[in-house]
């Protein structure tokens, strides 16, 4: 039906009622809820936060996410545009086409019907267009959308000391007004951050930051619905979700008034398991694809999160992630496709200590050696119910540790240590198994040069 209405005049053969931003997220929450979907599946953990989040915001409220430093405020929010995304791909979004805060027909509709008694006032470009169309309304074009987009839909306001008003409110371009003549002319007026968001999601990242004026200037929309641009005394209706964030540290700079009128959702650190999940997840967003171990992946993780109470280092996921994503390259530069254990040594040192100032690289060195496990006991604490140590007299003899040949004795073998190794790769690797054995192969590897007795093969 909705690809039959191209005109206000089909929308006002067939009538349909408002949708504001609140009512699509609802219902898009309502209808992942019945068929028992994840929210934010690339989200892991948080599930209450999760929830809380939409319900502040279908409650018409504004919600300000607060947290340290990387634990998914700026992505929860990226994931709301996404999450009404999906509903608009079933059901479109129908907005006037010349109107520039995207409004619903249906808005317009009610003001033609109702005149200045209706809810919701339309803009004064589509009142202008209204009344030019002089009652014959395929004058007036109706869009769909199937995709919120950046300027339409999607704003993004980054905090800082030199964000102006205006270019959250919107203004008048007197330049082009003095050209043009019309101040009814879309082209005129230049919509802002809020009415770039209408209809969807306005987003703004590190709202302390932002100076007081910024600040009231976005809260007078978000309450009231309306924005007023400078140099105009005209109102525009604007319908948006608002998502702000801040770091604990810029708390104290959001204006009073400003806090009072969002309510503020605490995000926590995850758990260490989504933690690893998280990892993992953007490991594989890049190519080439290069595997990373289980057991490196969590080493990483644990020496990540053992130094995380060091107040001088702010060691969030973006940590644990850095040193993966260095590992990769490591290996990478070496001609390889899984990370070795010297490879995630190299990036764990690297990521945590490229979170040291300068005058504390040296102290924070000696701690990223307190807390990094020695690999040989610590790779036997994981394999459980394997004997590492046998398996390497055993089929390593001479020292070498070769995926080939581990495999080819796989194959001959059965039930003993390395096939119970075997059994524990299935279980706990995620590399396709015919690369099983390169996972093994470079376990036993740094397992050999990290061997606590020191007495295998005459190493020191
Ligand atoms: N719970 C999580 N689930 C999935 N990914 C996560 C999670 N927490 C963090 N990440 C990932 O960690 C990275 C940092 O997240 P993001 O940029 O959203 O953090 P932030 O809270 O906005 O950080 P900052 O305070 O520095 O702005 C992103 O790549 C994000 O995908
Ligand atoms: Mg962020
Ligand atoms: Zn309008």
């Amino acid at each position: 039906m909705d690809n039959a209405l191209k005109t206000l005049a089909d929308c006002i053969e067939n009538p349909r009622p408002l949708r504001t931003s609140r009512d699509c997220l609802t219902g898009i929450v309502r209808s992942k809820a019945a068929s028992g979907e994840e929210l934010f599946p690339d989200i892991f953990g948080l599930d209450h936060e999760k929830r809380r989040c939409l319900e502040i915001l279908a409650g018409g409220r504004g919600v300000l996410l607060t947290g340290e430093y990387g634990v998914a405020k700026t992505d929860l929010a990226r994931h709301i545009v996404d999450l009404l995304n999906e509903l608009f791909v079933r059901e479109p979004l129908l907005y006037v086409e010349r109107c520039p805060v995207q409004e619903d027909p249906a808005l317009l509709v009610d003001y033609i019907v109702k005149g200045e008694g209706c809810g919701v006032l339309p803009c004064p470009i589509c009142r202008k267009m209204i009344a030019d169309a002089e009652g014959d309304y395929t004058t007036i074009g109706v869009g769909t959308r199937h995709h919120l987009v950046e300027g339409a839909g999607f704003s993004r306001v980054q905090g800082g000391g030199d964000v102006l008003p205006e270019e959250i409110i919107g203004t008048y371009n007197l330049l082009k007004l003095s050209e043009i003549g019309d101040p009814f002319d879309p082209r005129v007026f230049e919509p802002g951050k809020i009415g770039q968001a209408s209809r969807g999601v306005l987003f703004v990242d590190e709202i302390g930051k932002l100076p007081e004026t910024a600040q009231h200037a976005l809260i007078q929309a978000a309450q009231e619905y309306i924005v007023t641009p400078s140099k105009s005394r005209e109102t525009f209706p604007v319908d948006f979700l608002l998502v702000a964030t801040t770091n604990p540290v810029d708390e104290e700079y959001i204006c009073g008034a400003v806090r009072d009128r969002l309510v503020s959702l605490s995000i926590p650190l995850v758990s260490f398991d989504d933690e690893l999940h998280i990892v993992r997840k953007e490991l594989g967003r890049i190519q080439p694809a290069v595997y990373l171990p289980e057991l490196y992946l969590s080493l990483a993780v644990a020496t990540v999160r053992a130094l995380r109470s060091d107040e001088r280092l702010e060691l969030g996921p973006r940590a644990s992630i850095n040193a993966a994503f260095i590992a990769r390259s490591s290996a990478l530069f070496e001609g390889r496709s899984m990370v070795s254990f010297c490879n995630i040594k190299e990036g764990i040192f690297t990521a945590i200590l490229g979170k040291a100032l300068y005058e504390d690289k040296q102290d924070v060195e000696r701690a990223v050696q307190d807390a990094f496990p020695s690999i040989g006991p610590y790779l036997q604490k994981h394999i459980e119910g394997v004997d590492l140590e046998r398996i390497l007299r055993k089929y390593c003899g001479d020292g070498e540790v070769n995926a080939q040949t581990l495999k080819e004795h796989i194959a001959g073998s059965d039930n003993d240590e390395l096939s119970r190794f075997a059994g524990w790769a299935y279980h706990n690797e995620t590399i396709h198994k015919f690369r099983m054995y390169e996972v093994l192969a470079e376990y036993l590897s740094a397992y050999h040069r990290g061997c606590p007795s020191g007495e295998l093969h005459g190493r020191p």
